[in-house]
């Protein structure tokens, strides 16, 4: 039995690792969070704590002595992060810090998620070994959670994706759960033509993250979607799988006040060291909006 320790197992990412990997009967699922357990019904051991606490940590640790950690942890509101950097310092590195220091004298695989908001955009495809350059704090501190991890844990994977998907009815609508709740209450919204991203639906990252669980593999790793869009090109397309109305969506590019937050024109990320090593692509915009339209009544099955 692999024992896996899935941190942050309420978010987005957290609770459809659960979902994928506790159909496994070879793994034991360990799972943690700050707020209590919504659903109690997974194939999983929960344990409520703070990352933050160090002593709760330790014997979190002590007491699974875990084979493999996913730490799905951060802050993710990339405007809060700008407004309350000590905030995002604390969710994005200090979690970190903790979870790598306590495996640092351990054989336990770790891999760490963490962004493609670490670049300026100017370019396209950035690959692993392109210099991180962020412009925003978000970006700052997921980069300094990276620098953090790759101290304490020097074999740890650290991964680099975008992903979307459905997440639980307790958590906030995700960025396509947004374009699909407004697309189907014909909600008039603005997607910009500028903003370039590759995204991945979350249950093709969660099968991937699977395939890095099993190798040895440490260093830094982009896990996206295998093609380039705006943030434009991917709401036309998700509203075209559902058969909505596409005429409520206004494309528009980015104003200097459009967010608090700087944002980078592109978050493309190459995944071409990913198809090498694992002789595997990941899919397109078609398949993985396939996908995310195959799961759309999976929502009560994640907590
Ligand atoms: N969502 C995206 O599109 C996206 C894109 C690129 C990268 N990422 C990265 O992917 C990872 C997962 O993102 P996500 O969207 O799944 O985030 P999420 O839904 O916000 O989940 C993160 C979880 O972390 C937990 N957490 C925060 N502080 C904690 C603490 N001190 N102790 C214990 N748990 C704590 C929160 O649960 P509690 O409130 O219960 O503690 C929260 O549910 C993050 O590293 C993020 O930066 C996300």
């Amino acid at each position: 039995m692999t024992k896996i320790l899935i941190t942050g197992s309420r978010g987005f990412l957290g609770s459809n690792l659960i979902h994928t990997l506790s159909g496994n009967r070879n793994y034991e699922i360990f799972s943690t969070s700050r707020t209590g357990d919504p659903a109690g019904q997974k194939n999983e051991r929960f344990f409520q704590g703070d990352l933050l606490d160090k002593s709760f940590v330790d014997n979190l640790i002590s007491t699974i002595e875990p084979d493999v950690v996913i730490n799905t942890v951060s802050l993710v509101n990339v405007d809060l992060c700008e407004e309350k950097p000590d905030l995002a310092e604390k969710m994005i590195v200090d979690t970190a810090r903790t979870i790598a220091g306590s495996l640092s004298e351990r054989e336990c695989h770790l891999i760490h998620i963490s962004s493609d908001q670490l670049f300026d955009g100017q370019k396209m495809m950035y690959s692993e070994e392109d210099l991180p350059a962020p412009l925003n704090v978000y970006g700052t501190m997921k980069l300094k959670a990276e620098d953090t991890v790759r101290h304490l844990a020097p074999d740890a994977a650290i991964i680099r994706t975008n992903f979307f998907g459905w997440s639980p009815r307790y958590h906030p609508p995700t960025f396509a759960e947004w374009i699909f709740n407004s697309l189907r209450e014909k909600t008039p919204i603005t997607l910009f033509t500028d903003l370039y991203f590759c995204p991945i639906e979350v249950s093709y990252l969660t099968e991937a993250l699977e395939f890095v669980m099993r190798s040895d593999f440490g260093g830094v790793l982009n896990i996206v979607g295998s093609e380039r869009c705006s943030k434009y090109e991917f709401g036309m397309a998700l509203a075209r799988k559902f058969g909505f109305d596409t005429s409520t969506i206004t494309p528009s590019t980015t104003k200097p006040d459009s967010f608090k937050a700087r944002r980078q024109g592109d978050l493309s990320l190459s995944i071409s060291k990913y198809e090498h090593m694992f002789s595997r692509k990941t899919p397109g915009l078609e398949e993985n909006l396939s996908r995310f339209y195959q799961n759309r009544d999976i929502k009560s099955h994640l907590g």
